[in-house]
């Protein structure tokens, strides 16, 4: 179940005839979207894609130690995210999946090899272009720790390559060593890529694939609501609410605001426009960030994710713990308002599969009408190449 908010909290900030104005533009919206060569996203999965994902990592549960995923951006934050709110906190038993590949630090790179030097590891390099800095350091690294324990032949089994299906260097690999591999469709763009193997290899060797493509696909009903919340945060943004601020009351929920400030931030931030995407975790961030959403600067508004029931009971007082949660998070969206900031809410009842993919469907739906809402291309990232350019001037230069 999951239930939106747009109103209650957020009415009173709302100039109805900006908003009117956006509504009226659905039609356009929704043709500019349906023209874009980019939603390959929105269509069906193709079934045989889905029996080679689940076969592949059948194979790497039954032959490996763990598996390491390398990538960033959009290659990386999907499946991680959603790997990391399905987890236990403590004393997890799912199969071992690392994440590498998102940064430079050689302490991590150092530390992670060490690590792996004598365990049987199974590698997944993801980069839809194939020319990802951190990604192809991180993958030069890990490899060479291969090449010294594995022989040409032994080594093929150990490296799986998720890639443009025929273009970059690390198509030209896979073509050139037989590596197993996988495609990134020209359809669809990095941050846009949770329904291919770049997310759903590393999903399925822990969970119900079938649920999660069930899920992300019902998230097409909601078409109507990706666009009010478009519409709703394009005005609060035109009434100079230029920070979204993404609210979670669950620690391991924090990394689904991490893939939500990629998405909308490499969405809309274009031609000096879009809404900037921060997050704060309850409670911990009211000792921290709480002061100054509640009385300082009111450039910002909030989005609430909440999660409405919760299988661990902890009684305190008589009272369930997860209960008093709950009741802080209202309360505290509640002061905010009347302080000041409007507040949109997103209510699931539990962290499932279903509801999670569900998310991320109506997440996406909604981040590329905004991006036509802001009359900016929401699928391309032009200001990435910029920093890239800068490094390869200095390394080179
Ligand atoms: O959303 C995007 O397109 C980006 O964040 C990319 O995913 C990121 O830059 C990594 O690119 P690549 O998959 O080409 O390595």
């Amino acid at each position: 179940m999951i239930r939106f908010d747009f109103k209650t909290y957020v009415n009173s900030f709302i100039d109805q005839n900006e908003y009117n104005k956006l509504i009226a533009r659905k039609d356009e919206v929704l043709e500019k979207f349906h023209n874009s060569d980019m939603i390959g996203w929105t269509e069906r999965i193709d079934e045989s894609i889905v029996e080679d994902i689940k076969n592949t990592a059948y194979n790497i549960k039954n032959n490996f130690d763990c598996l390491v995923v390398i990538g960033i951006g959009g290659s990386f934050l999907g499946s991680y995210a959603f790997d990391k709110m399905m987890r236990r906190y403590f004393n997890d038993d799912k199969f071992e999946v690392i994440y590498a590949g998102t940064t430079l630090s050689s302490k991590y790179l150092d530390e992670l090899t060490y690590y792996l030097k004598n365990k049987n590891f199974c590698l997944n390099v993801i980069s839809k272009s194939g020319t990802t800095m951190e990604t192809n350091i991180t993958y030069k690294v890990l490899k060479d720790l291969l090449k010294r324990k594995y022989e040409k032949e032994e080594l093929k089994n150990h490296i799986i390559v998720t890639t443009d299906k025929e273009k970059g260097k690390l198509r030209e690999e896979v073509n050139e060593e037989g590596y197993k591999s996988f495609i990134i469709p020209d359809n669809i763009g990095g941050r846009y890529s949770f329904m291919t193997p770049a997310h759903l290899l590393p999903l399925a060797l822990n969970y119900d694939l079938d649920e999660i493509i069930s899920g992300y696909y019902h998230g097409k009903r909601f078409v109507d609501l990706a666009y009010e919340y478009a519409v709703t945060r394009n005005v609060l943004f035109k009434s100079g609410k230029a920070i979204e601020n993404y609210s979670v009351y669950e620690e391991n929920m924090s990394y689904f605001s991490e893939w939500l400030k990629q998405l909308f931030g490499e969405t809309e931030g274009k031609d000096n426009k879009g809404i900037f995407p921060v997050s704060t975790v309850g409670t911990r961030d009211l000792h921290s960030l709480g002061q100054f959403i509640q009385e300082g600067n009111h450039i910002i508004f909030e989005t609430f994710i909440k999660v409405l029931e919760s299988n661990n009971y902890i009684d305190y007082n008589g009272k369930d713990l997860h209960t008093i949660n709950n009741i802080v998070e209202d309360s505290v969206m509640r002061a905010h308002y009347k302080g000041g900031v409007p507040c949109l809410e997103i209510e699931i009842d539990e962290v499932s599969l279903e509801n999670i993919a569900n998310l991320y469907y109506f997440f996406m739906l909604s981040a590329a009408f905004s991006g036509y809402l802001f009359d900016i291309e929401p699928f391309n990232q032009p200001g990435v190449e910029v920093y890239k350019q800068e490094v390869r001037d200095s390394l080179n230069g």
